[in-house]
């Protein structure tokens, strides 16, 4: 399959080692703005041979390729997706699918209207701790899941464009857990209810602290903590899940997955095994689907409902009050 990534720095690193290790991926051109980081990842990557261009238009009219990854900031996705997207190549975005609800609106109906492929990395799903814990959700027989507590504290220093972005916890990382909620409980919320603050020492211009309540149309309830600017005792990037259940408590705690029954001892659950991981298990499906007719996973028709999520809780921290969902 023959690739144009679009952004090589930063994250892109991830999708220059997952198709660099793919036995079914090569890259026949990238796009990327910065000259300095095409010279050093060409360097770094051994990629002298791949050709750099300024834009992907530029790119699309020079190679044939069979897919385009998009790893650029947010507020690039739209115009990268479309664009490739009018020119017929299928796209394997990063998360999230844009930077507001609009763009991500346009980038669902341009891949409606052209019937090309659109997908979205949402690879925390596709790790062993999440998939064991997934498996214990369905095996462990805790029974009827009534509510689940989801906590995250971290304290990165990124720089970029994260510390400058309005809410960037709530729009740039909790769509990982915020997706993940929607995976473990085949349920979409209906209604929700958040505030956000910036804690004094915070390096964040945006809000980097949130509390949120979900109401997903199963009957259960949600509540979301986090911090980007915790100072103390860090969670996984998985964060701590606990599943409140008829039976007993399903929990993850620093990425280890326990099923603990009524008045049992807790059980450590064997983890789960896989062949490939995140960015590398999405590239797989990606190339499965568009050269095989795979049935797709992480299609923006079904992202838009994760990303709703985080444009619903925003709308929430403006207005004060519960926001009830659009797509429920
Ligand atoms: N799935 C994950 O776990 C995960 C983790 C980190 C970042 N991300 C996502 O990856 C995306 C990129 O984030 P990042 O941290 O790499 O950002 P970054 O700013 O560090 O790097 C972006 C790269 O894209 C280039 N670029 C910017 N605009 C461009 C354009 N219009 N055309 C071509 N190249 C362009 C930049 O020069 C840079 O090399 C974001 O959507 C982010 O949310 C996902």
């Amino acid at each position: 399959m023959k690739l144009i990534q679009v952004g090589i720095g930063g994250m892109g690193n991830a999708w220059l080692r997952a198709v660099l290790d793919s036995p079914v991926a090569e890259f026949v051109a990238f796009v990327e703005v910065n000259e300095r980081i095409a010279a050093e990842q060409a360097q770094k990557y051994n990629l002298t041979g791949v050709p750099v261009y300024r834009s992907l238009d530029e790119a699309l009219r020079n190679v044939r390729a069979d897919g385009v990854i998009n790893v650029t900031p947010p507020q690039f996705h739209k115009a990268v997706s479309i664009t490739a997207l009018e020119a017929g190549a299928p796209v394997l975005s990063e998360k999230p699918l844009a930077d507001t609800r609009h763009a991500a609106l346009d980038i669902v109906a341009a891949a409606d209207r052209t019937g090309v492929l659109h997908m979205v990395t949402q690879n925390y799903r596709y790790k062993p701790p999440i998939q064991t814990l997934k498996r214990a959700l369905r095996e462990g027989g805790m029974g009827e899941i009534g509510a689940v507590h989801v906590e995250f504290f971290k304290g990165p220093h990124f720089g970029g464009f994260r510390e400058e972005m309005a809410y960037p916890l709530i729009i740039d990382m909790a769509i990982h857990h915020f997706d993940l909620m929607r995976f473990f409980l085949e349920s979409d919320p209906v209604q929700l209810y958040g505030r956000s603050w910036n804690p004094p020492w915070s390096w964040f211009k945006g809000d980097a602290s949130a509390a949120v309540v979900l109401d997903f149309a199963s009957g259960v309830t949600v509540s979301y903590d986090g911090s980007w600017c915790s100072q103390g005792r860090e969670t996984t990037w998985n964060a701590n899940w606990r599943f409140e259940c008829a039976h007993g408590v399903v929990a993850m705690v620093d990425d280890q997955v326990y099923t603990q029954a009524t008045g049992q001892e807790p059980t450590l659950v064997a983890p789960v095994v896989m062949e490939r991981t995140d960015q590398a298990y999405l590239l797989h499906e990606f190339y499965a689907a568009v050269t095989q007719g795979k049935p797709a996973i992480t299609t923006c028709q079904d992202n838009i409902k994760s990303l709703g999520i985080v444009f619903d809780i925003v709308e929430s921290f403006e207005r004060g009050a519960v926001v009830r969902s659009a797509l429920a």
